[in-house]
């Protein structure tokens, strides 16, 4: 019968993992104004290993006691910057040696299960209303949507990081198999 991992099972499992991973993840966040979905986007970053967030236009502050309610403590575990304009983080992120891939339902974008999500990749994403930038959608090396069968328009900013970074690492852990090692019994 299985039941749920204890905290340090699961402290155990992520060190097995955390061996396993060497690609580097990035993340620039354009004007995501929503302390909550910033909170989330954190959290998911310092879940799966996230170096450094790029923070532009009038995103919400990672030390907003709101952000906190969300990222539950994890805000400090991500290094982040906050630069003036979308050009200044592309660069940043670039210097820094990543490949930067915006998150957009986009002209000349491509499913995430077909884009290139290999090697060290900064991910972009961009504001609950109106999505990136031209300037973000023009400067990034490549632009990627999440596929919907729905009639909606849009995930909200927070799942679709979540699905994206996820689905890089995914790739780099296929080759794993399902030999996860969590721990049996207890
Ligand atoms: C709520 S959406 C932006 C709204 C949308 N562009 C519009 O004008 O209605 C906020 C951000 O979430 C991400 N996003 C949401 N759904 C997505 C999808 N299906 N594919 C790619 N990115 C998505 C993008 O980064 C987008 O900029």
């Amino acid at each position: 019968m299985s039941s749920q991992l204890r905290p340090t099972d699961v402290k155990r499992l992520n060190r097995q993992w955390r061996r396993r991973t060497e690609g580097r993840l990035a993340l620039l966040v354009e004007s995501v104004t929503q302390p909550f979905n910033l909170g989330s986007i954190l959290r998911t970053c310092a879940t799966l290993g996230v170096d450094h967030l790029w923070l532009t236009g009038n995103s919400a502050d990672p030390e907003d006691p709101k952000v906190g309610k969300t990222a539950l403590g994890t805000a400090a575990k991500v290094d982040h910057t906050r630069l003036a304009t979308t050009g200044q983080a592309l660069e940043a992120a670039r210097a820094d040696g990543f490949e930067v891939v915006a998150l957009e339902l986009a002209k000349n974008a491509v499913p995430l299960h077909a884009a290139p999500l290999e090697g060290d990749v900064c991910l972009a994403v961009g504001a609950e209303d109106h999505g990136c930038s031209p300037a973000l959608l023009s400067g990034a090396d490549a632009i990627t949507y999440i596929p919907q069968i729905g009639r909606v328009g849009s995930l909200n900013v927070a799942v679709a990081t979540a699905i994206a970074l996820a689905e890089i690492r995914r790739r780099e852990w296929s080759g794993f198999g399902d030999g996860a090692d969590a721990p049996v019994g207890s």
